[in-house]
């Protein structure tokens, strides 16, 4: 545990050294506004530990850590556009604070921002760490894309759901342990296996983020609990909860979530309900741990000494436990 202190401690020091505001203040004071507000620092701190389980100077991987955080805030800042959400870290987010045209902006020099970080690496450790963020930043995209148009659809199955949360944030969990792979220059074999190892924590990350949309205390959750319900979003509880509630309530659900997303007079404590009822809620913190064990098992399969293997577990075993 020592050990990922430090990579918080030196991470979050590189960042204030890093992010500064300037002119213009209302492009840039979002920014250093949103990744001030903290967060758990779940994907830099990654990035940093597989540099430094894969053999490398973690420090070398600082500016990877802070692409990666830098675009994973760029995403929070649009995703609450978009979401409409209200709350972020327990502060208002960006689009409320300031507007949404702040909050599109910003994000996009954030997204751009994080691009150029890459240009402290040299040659192929360049090449690869452009190309790795290239490819999972599209598949964001891709997965926010579905993620939306899915609140609209009746029709959504399981799979499609997984494949969503696997876009918009798996891959993300998984290129940051792969980043620190790549700055360490690992091996091939490694740096695949370090990447499955990451997109299966971020399936049960993702659904554990759902979990705790629905019942997490909104004391200290830090975002409008409940949000989801108000928003219709097809999570793996509402799937779940349609297909294991009886007829009835099967169709409330459906009902609840074809009305104006504005209205939400008693319906997310409704729909609370019906998740605990159906048996959702309890099915879905199964599926979570699923996820976090199929995660270990590739982690099982890697050829790194044993104390290494013990933090990687510990952080998935940290991940299942969190409240916020
Ligand atoms: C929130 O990510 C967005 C998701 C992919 C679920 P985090 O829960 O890591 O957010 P912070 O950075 O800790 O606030
Ligand atoms: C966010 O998913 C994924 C990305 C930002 C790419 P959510 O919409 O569930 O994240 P939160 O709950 O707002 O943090
Ligand atoms: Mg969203
Ligand atoms: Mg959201
Ligand atoms: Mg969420």
């Amino acid at each position: 545990m020592q050990k990922m202190e430090r990579y918080k401690k030196d991470f979050d020091a590189y960042l204030v050294e890093k992010i500064k505001t300037k002119e213009p203040r209302n492009l840039y004071d979002p920014i250093v506004y949103i990744l001030g507000l903290g967060g758990k620092r779940i994907r830099p701190v990654l990035v940093l530990m597989a540099a430094d389980i894969c053999g490398g100077d973690y420090r070398k991987a600082l500016d990877a850590a802070l692409a990666i955080e830098v675009f994973h805030n760029f995403s929070l800042v649009h995703d609450d556009i978009m979401d409409d959400a209200p709350l972020r870290r327990g502060e208002e987010t960006v689009h409320e604070k300031w507007d949404i045209n702040t909050g599109i902006l910003s994000g996009d020099a954030m997204l751009i921002n994080a691009y150029q970080l890459f240009e402290n690496y040299d040659g192929e450790t360049f090449r690869e760490l452009a190309k790795l963020f290239s490819k999972t930043a599209v598949e964001v995209c891709e997965g926010q894309q579905y993620d939306i148009d899915f609140e609209a659809r009746e029709d959504v199955h399981i799979q499609e759901y997984l494949k969503m949360i696997e876009f918009k944030t798996a891959v993300l969990v998984g290129a940051s342990l792969k980043m620190g792979a790549i700055v360490a220059n690992a091996s091939e074999e490694c740096r695949n296996q370090i990447y499955e190892y990451g997109k299966l924590l971020g399936l049960a990350f993702q659904l554990q983020d759902d979990y705790l949309d629905v019942f997490g205390d909104p004391e200290t959750f830090g975002k409008q609990v409940g949000g989801d319900i108000i928003e219709n979003k097809k999570t793996f509880l509402y799937l779940t909860s349609k297909h294991k509630a009886g007829k009835k309530e099967s169709l409330q659900l459906e009902h609840l979530y074809s009305i104006n997303p504005k209205d939400t007079s008693g319906k997310v404590e409704t729909v609370k309900n019906l998740f605990l009822s159906s048996g959702a809620a309890e099915l879905t913190q199964l599926e979570i741990e699923k996820y976090t064990r199929m995660a270990f098992s590739v982690l099982e399969e890697m050829d790194i000494p044993e104390d290494k293997k013990a933090m990687l577990r510990l952080f998935g075993e940290n991940l299942m436990q969190r409240q916020v």
